[in-house]
């Protein structure tokens, strides 16, 4: 332990200068994108890439179809562990925490601002469900685009996103030798803790 109280803030702030350096580096195709774990409550676990949409101190929020595998895990079991790596930089961060829903008027605003196609993309997919083939998705789509023809795409009731709530942050970057610099922020109840580990 190298350090006891730690304001609430700092965590967030490595956080966002490694992703504004990530997000600022043309090499980096989807410096947004983040492993996220998953497990049902007989504990199986299961991961899957998404995007980062928003972050600050309240935690790190991804939309997804609440209808999907994830979907249904997350209804099972809160806890979720998110994976970021960053490889010219040589970082990765690890998130563990909890989620919560975000609030309609976020996820209206988010849903409003993607494209259109992917609107109705959204109101088409049941995603992560079997299809009987590729006809059945693409004549779904066709309904969807007449069925909203010049008319807004409101998002649909089994869209929206979560903010996962952090209770732990962990930094990660490459060093020579494979010995590499590892900074754990655990929450307190006032602050975060912060620990060196070994590589
Ligand atoms: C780089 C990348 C970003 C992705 N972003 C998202 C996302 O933000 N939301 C989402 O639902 N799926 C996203 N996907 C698709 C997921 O990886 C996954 O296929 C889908 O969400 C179904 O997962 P599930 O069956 O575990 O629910 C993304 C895939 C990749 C490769």
């Amino acid at each position: 332990m190298i350090q006891d109280k730690v304001n609430h803030k700092i965590p967030f702030e490595i956080f966002e200068k490694w992703f504004n350096e990530a997000s600022n580096n043309s090499k980096i195709i989807e410096p947004s994108a983040m492993c996220l774990a998953t497990s049902t409550l007989d504990n199986k676990p299961s991961s899957r890439m998404i995007l980062l949409k928003k972050f600050d101190e309240r935690g790190f929020c991804f939309y997804t179809n609440l209808t999907s595998r994830k979907g249904q895990e997350l209804k099972q079991n809160p806890n979720v562990a998110l994976c970021f790596y960053w490889g010219i930089f040589g970082r990765q961060v690890r998130i563990e925490g909890e989620i919560e829903p975000v609030s309609t008027a976020e996820a209206d605003e988010y849903f409003a601002s993607r494209r259109r196609e992917s609107r109705i993309g959204a109101w088409a997919s049941k995603q992560s469900q079997k299809m009987k083939n590729w006809q059945e998705f693409e004549n779904r789509i066709k309904e969807m685009s007449e069925q909203f023809e010049n008319q807004e795409v409101a998002r649909p009731v089994f869209w929206s996103g979560f903010r996962v709530k952090p209770r732990a942050i962990e930094f990660w970057e490459e060093g020579d030798f494979r010995i590499h610099h590892r900074h754990l922020y655990e929450k307190t109840l006032d602050g975060w803790n912060v620990s060196e580990i070994y590589p």
